[in-house]
């Protein structure tokens, strides 16, 4: 349930890079000698080496977290270069960084700078993954080993400015190195801040000493015999994580009200939160009761980050035919909003640590039945409710708030504000979302047919994101109205600090700044 296999991952990844290309539904016509950058430029439309070399399938299935601290690398990277090579912008750090201009007018020098930063920032924070780009670098004759640091070559330049970024995000309090958690063994991305839930996950739900706080669950690992109990991932980023955007008081600020009445009373729920509870109960199992294909589709299709959020700068990127120096900031601002929205969403579900739906059905329900989704073949009809599980794979980390509902909002508002305000200048609305998920696509998904999804505003597709984790049966209600007001106004945060980076100022509130 938690782990993949690494063959289901391989096949998942070509299904997945075979499927990009239908995009933008368009084909380019074949070159007959791609030049180096054409080589190196990650491309959907179609699919190519480069793709396929920096998300190898190891990265696909990665937590949340994890996906959106992979992806800001290489918006980070890009818009680096971005930022050198402009007149007036300031790097990611608010410098002014010099670079050679033969560097920027050769398109070729700057793609191999730009896969070279890439590369060494992944090696130092995925190097698992990092295995992948480093050989296809090597293939085509590039130096990804070489750690030169004189500036007059690309490489050198490439490789002091990846120093600064790596000197960075090793510091930066995910314990990325392990360095924080042990001096030797050490285990990436490990806890070392204390994080325990109070729940053990051994005990019978019915048992449990706070049946409202956060219980880890116990699932298959490799459906052959393997078992295995969650470990809550990054704890954490919640209390030591650095926001890019947001200062430490707006971020402190954000909070979720309590769900409970008593969240931490021992043994048995109150009077109040016990109506609560059923009622919530009630409305899940009428959400799974009304599931139908489309729905189940569109939940496996929010479930993983990297192929939905991910792919909307880029649809408009297609659809709008916006330029690669404008495309760097927007990148930079969207990885800023999601990056800082997964901290305030593991802030407060560290927070509040509240209890996952299939729990509280043990607990409460247990010995009668519900109407619910049986599974894509039975459909719905009735179950004993203990044995009931939600529709999608429930993530390691409490329920209250939904980090999706966050991170969508956070996202998708920075996503409006640039578009409208920066590639469309206020004069025209965006366009529509229009996309086909076709089998394969999303990663675990059973559907077997091509699924439309459409979204007419960005606003809409936030409040889609919400929604399908209510149908994936995940969360409970309040947690998705309640991650949309917390992940509102970072997208707007995100975007005021990139903006104030092209426009040459230093950001308020830039806690990095200068010290890198
Ligand atoms: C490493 O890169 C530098 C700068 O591009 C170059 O001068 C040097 O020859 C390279 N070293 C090796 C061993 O390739
Ligand atoms: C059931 O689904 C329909 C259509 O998808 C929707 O309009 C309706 O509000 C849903 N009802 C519930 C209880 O979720
Ligand atoms: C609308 O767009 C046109 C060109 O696309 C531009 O010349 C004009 O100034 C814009 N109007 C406003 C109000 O931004």
């Amino acid at each position: 349930m938690w782990l993949c296999s690494k063959a289901i991952a391989r096949a998942t990844a070509i299904v997945f890079i075979a499927n990009l290309h239908l995009i933008a539904g368009q084909q380019i016509p074949e070159e007959p000698t791609p030049s180096l950058a054409d080589t190196l430029t990650l491309s959907i439309n179609p699919p190519n080496e480069a793709l396929n070399a920096f998300f190898p399938p190891s990265i696909l299935n990665v937590q949340t977290p994890l996906a959106i601290r992979y992806a800001l690398f290489f918006a980070v990277v890009q818009y680096e270069l971005f930022a050198a090579c402009d007149a007036t912008a300031l790097s990611f750090f608010g410098r002014k960084d010099s670079i050679p201009n033969r560097f920027c007018s050769d398109r070729d020098t700057r793609s191999v700078i730009q896969a070279h930063m890439t590369y060494r920032l992944l090696d130092s924070e995925f190097p698992i993954d990092a295995k992948s780009p480093e050989q296809f670098l090597s293939r085509l004759g590039l130096n990804p080993l070489n750690r030169s640091t004189d500036t007059s070559t690309p490489l050198g330049w490439a490789n002091v400015v990846a120093n600064r970024f790596i000197q960075y995000f090793v510091t930066d309090n995910w314990n990325s190195q392990g360095d924080l958690s042990k001096t030797d063994f050490r285990q990436q991305y490990q806890d070392y801040t204390g994080y325990s839930p109070v729940n053990p996950s051994h005990v019978r739900p019915r048992d449990l000493q706070f049946p409202l706080r956060w219980q880890p669950l116990t699932g298959a690992v490799d459906r052959r015999g393997l078992f295995g109990s969650q470990v809550h991932v990054v704890p954490q980023i919640g209390v030591r994580g650095k926001p890019l955007a947001l200062s430490r008081e707006e971020f402190e600020q954000r909070q979720a009200p309590p769900l409970y009445h008593t969240p931490n009373r021992r043994r048995s729920l109150s009077r109040k939160d016990r109506v609560l509870a059923r009622n919530l109960l009630r409305k899940l199992f009428q959400r799974s009761a009304n599931l139908t294909e489309d729905k189940i589709s569109l939940g496996f299709f929010w479930e993983n980050k990297f192929i939905s959020l991910g792919i909307f700068a880029l649809y408009y990127q297609n659809l709008l035919g916006i330029s690669d120096d404008v495309m760097a900031p927007l990148f930079l601002a969207e990885m800023m909003a999601q990056h800082d929205a997964a901290l305030v969403a593991w802030k407060e579900k560290r927070r509040n640590d509240n209890v996952r739906p299939v729990t509280l059905v043990r607990r409460l329900l247990t010995g009668t039945r519900v109407h619910a989704l049986k599974g894509l073949k039975d459909g719905v009809g009735i179950v004993k409710a203990e044995e009931w599980e939600p529709v999608v794979p429930i993530q390691p980390h409490s329920e209250y708030p939904s980090a999706s509902a966050v991170i969508c909002t956070a996202s998708l508002e920075n996503l409006r504000i640039y578009l409208d305000t920066v590639v469309l200048k206020g004069n025209e609305t965006i366009p529509p979302f229009e996309f086909d998920v076709v089998p394969g696509f999303a990663p675990n998904s059973p559907i077997q047919r091509t699924t439309k999804v459409v979204f007419s505003t960005p606003e809409e597709a936030a409040r889609s994101c919400g929604e399908s984790r209510l149908d994936s049966g995940v969360h409970f209600e309040p947690s998705v109205p309640a991650g949309h007001r917390l992940g509102k106004g970072i997208g707007k945060a995100a975007f005021a600090h990139v903006m104030e980076l092209v426009q040459g100022r230093v950001p308020k509130n830039c806690e990095r700044c200068f010290d890198y």
